[in-house]
């Protein structure tokens, strides 16, 4: 175990350094850098670090006029690094000229990355020594504000705290609370400059990484293998910088309609007869939904790609009565597939055997992990077979149970014990000579081995893609399958996921800090190309109440992504058990989102052909102003309506901010003249406010209980008061 010297942190560069530091700060160029796009660096002294690198490749490649790509690899022998699914692609060669200059030297090396209009510094990675060794290479930079947001995925707020605070890139299945590595990894911040403009970094490395930031303000990027690949995308402006990031992983996808519906979960619809009770009573009750789901109660033995012959035995035909009432049905789906299946009995284990498609563990066997069906054997969706084999049992499975959407669980990927079975053997994958704070201790805790063997590499370098690859794999699947544009819902997350699937924030508590927090984790997401994002409703973990409930569904229904789901153990928390001023409150809520769907398919558009976000922060559309810099308890959707929710127990009134403008009360159409203010407004327990901008129009179409009677309802006249049809409310367009 190497215990870190403190120059390995970023204080070096604010006292004194130490012989040690300094030694390692030196790279000799093979060439002078100022001249060339690539260089070799030699280290003029080697360092102490274990498997040191010291001779480096350094590449420049100006990607566009507002992209700049840097790589330094390990000149004399290749290592691992991250090929995102599908070639993406790069608009090279445009004839702008660059936002940027770029600077370099070598004692200490670093470089810097000017915004040439007005000379700012982007980035200052001279302020500490780069360090490259197998398994510990560290890059350091200034920062030019202190505004900074993404390095997801993590329970914080959208401004990320500068006082020392470090945050770990390492999936894992964990509950959302502070200081803690969640269930995805976005290697990539966004900077807001303080005068409107913005920037932003991607660090295309897999491994597990960690942030440390500090208030100087400045961040040190520490990486556990591959290589450093940097982009930095000079915007100018924030919106520009999220399309530049998305330039190179890739645009979201166009989520179908009903998608943008309601849907319904929880564990613990223990038959088909209690899930068609479930969705008869919503109908009852006039709520609109869209999509009923199934946790795990439907599977045999809780094995996956079965379904339970007493209690599910007649689920197909419960799919096809959702589908001829116009809704649609998914279930969960998780990676690991039981091993313990007498032979002859489980084809989707026997099939995989015969087809090479199982992770290996360091010795070459099947890696057997524990998950909810017991031993379980893991896919190695990196392999192109294993994508094959699982195309072939979702085809399988299909052809009995049309689903319309899977919802791919516990792909961090999760395991109940640590590593395998048998253990992990004692390595430097198992142990690297540094592990930074990971939830459990060790790198291997609830997950499989480091030196699990995949096609592609060693489980060590691919953890934090299990989840993309299976997205990928599913994605694929089910548009071969079924010839539309798929519906995939994935806890883990790695860049480039949002062309595939949609996300969830995990298992989030029923409380009222949980809701709050659940603003700035959907804002992270759409920063991360992830648009099609939400948290549980009501929240997963512990039973909710009536009032938490009510103020979860009225923000739940400008999640982009709207689901409740709960926890087995819990008081239920559909709309229907509450009471008839709750349920009165949801079904506007509800009926509010159902009127505005063609204005968020619209949206969606935007985001799958431009790069554009859905649910926006106010920094966004308002960069220049201060207060909306700092804002993550309201949200836009899109440029124009603007979201102001209750996140108080209690509270009947709330002190939203509107940007300087006008805006115009959605409900009633009162405007309000803003120079940038906060204003005092009601808050009943019936309303979530929300306000359109001046100068926009919004469609708004008729509400109805699902999206196929919505779909064929009138749009609402402009500037007229309509009553829905359903009687349950009144609209007026300002
Ligand atoms: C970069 O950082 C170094 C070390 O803190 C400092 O001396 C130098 O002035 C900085 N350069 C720029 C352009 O900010
Ligand atoms: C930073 O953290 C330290 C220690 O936790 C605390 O004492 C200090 O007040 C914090 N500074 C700021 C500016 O929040
Ligand atoms: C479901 O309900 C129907 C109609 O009441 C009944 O015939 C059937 O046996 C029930 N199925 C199960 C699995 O309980
Ligand atoms: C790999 O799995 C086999 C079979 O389960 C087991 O005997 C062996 O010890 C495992 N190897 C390692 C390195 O864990
Ligand atoms: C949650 O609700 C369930 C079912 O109503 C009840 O059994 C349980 O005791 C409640 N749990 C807590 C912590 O109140």
């Amino acid at each position: 175990m190497l215990l870190l010297p403190l120059c390995l942190t970023p204080q070096d560069h604010l006292g004194a350094s130490t012989p040690v530091c300094t030694l390692a700060t030196k790279w000799v160029p093979s060439v002078p850098l100022h001249e060339a796009r690539t260089a070799t660096l030699t280290r003029a002294t080697p360092s102490y670090l274990p498997k040191d690198v010291s001779s480096l490749q350094l590449e420049v490649i100006e990607e566009t006029a507002g992209c700049l790509h840097l790589t330094l690899k390990d000149l004399s022998s290749p290592r691992y690094e991250v090929e995102l699914p599908v070639g993406v692609p790069q608009s090279k060669g445009d004839s702008q000229e660059a936002l940027y200059t770029t600077e370099f030297q070598s004692d200490p090396f670093g470089f810097i990355v000017r915004r040439k209009s007005n000379g700012r510094t982007i980035m200052n990675t001279t302020v500490a020594p780069l360090l490259f060794s197998d398994q510990y290479l560290q890059l350091s930079t200034a920062l030019a504000s202190s505004l900074v947001s993404g390095l997801g995925e993590h329970y914080t707020s959208l401004l990320l705290d500068l006082n020392w605070t470090s945050l770990t890139l390492w999936n894992g299945d964990v509950a959302p609370h502070a200081d803690a590595n969640l269930y995805g990894s976005h290697p990539f911040y966004i900077v807001q400059e303080e005068d409107g403009l913005a920037h932003g970094v991607f660090l295309l490395n897999s491994n597990a990484i960690e942030v440390m930031l500090q208030p100087t303000p400045a961040l040190t990027w520490v990486a556990l293998g591959g290589i450093l690949d940097l982009y930095v995308f000079l915007g100018p402006d924030p919106q520009s910088v999220i399309r530049q990031y998305l330039q190179v992983i890739g645009y979201p996808m166009m989520p179908p309609y009903w998608s943008l519906g309601f849907h319904l979960c929880r564990w613990g619809y223990t038959t088909t007869n209690t899930t068609r009770q479930v969705a008869q009573r919503m109908h009852n009750a006039k709520f609109p939904m869209d999509v009923q789901w199934n946790d795990l109660d439907y599977a045999k033995q809780r094995r996956v790609f079965t379904f339970d012959p007493w209690r599910f035995g007649d689920l197909p035909e419960m799919v096809e009565e959702f589908h001829k009432k116009g809704m649609k049905y998914i279930l969960i789906q998780d990676p690991g597939i039981s091993s313990t299946s007498p032979p002859g009995t489980y084809p989707p284990f026997d099939d995989g055997l015969k087809r090479d498609v199982f992770i290996k563990n360091a010795t070459g066997h099947i890696l057997i992990g524990k998950v909810w069906p017991g031993p379980t054997a893991f896919p190695d969706f990196t392999n192109p077979e294993t994508r094959r084999w699982w195309e072939d049992c979702i085809r399988d499975f299909h052809s009995k149970v049309p689903v319309d959407g899977l919802w791919i669980d516990m792909n961090e990927p999760s395991s109940f014990v640590q590593g395998s079975v048998d253990g992990c053997p004692d390595s430097d994958l198992e142990n690297p000579p540094y592990t930074p704070s990971v939830v459990g201790g060790q790198l291997n805790s609830k997950t499989l081995c480091m030196s699990a063997q995949q096609k592609v590499s060693t489980h060590y370098n691919l953890h934090n893609l299990y989840g993309l690859t299976e997205a990928y794999a599913t994605h694929s699947a089910l548009m071969k399958i079924r010839g539309k544009r798929p519906f995939v819902l994935s806890r883990s997350s790695y860049p480039s996921i949002g062309r595939f699937s949609g996300v969830w924030t995990g298992d989030v508590r029923s409380d009222w800090e949980q809701l709050r927090y659940s603003i700035p984790a959907v804002l992270q997401f759409s920063l991360f190309g992830v648009p099609l994002v939400g948290a549980d409703i009501c929240g997963f973990e512990g039973n909710t109440t009536e009032e938490l409930c009510v103020r979860w569904m009225q923000l739940g229904a400008f999640y982009p992504f709207m689901r409740n789901h709960n926890d087995k153990p819990n008081a239920p928390q559909e709309p229907y058990i509450f009471g008839k001023k709750a349920q009165a409150a949801m079904r506007s809520a509800l009926n509010l989102r159902y009127s505005l769907l063609p204005f968020l398919y619209t949206l969606f558009h935007h985001a799958h052909t431009s790069a554009d976000t859905v649910a926006r922060p106010l920094f966004i559309e308002f960069p220049a102003d201060s207060n909306s810099q700092t804002i993550d308890r309201q949200f836009l959707w899109g440029s124009s309506l603007l979201i102001s929710p209750v996140l108080e127990q209690g509270a009947v009134e709330l002190a939203a901010y509107l940007p300087p403008g006008t805006w115009y009360s959605l409900h009633n159409g009162q405007p309000f003249y803003s120079k940038g203010q906060y204003l005092l407004l009601p808050a009943p327990l019936d309303t979530i406010n929300v306000h359109v901008r001046e100068g926009h129009i919004i469609p708004q179409q008729e509400p109805a209980l699902t999206t196929t009677a919505s779909r064929r309802n009138p749009f609402l006249p402009d500037g007229g008061t309509v009553s829905w049809r359903l009687g349950l409310g009144r609209l007026v367009l300002g």
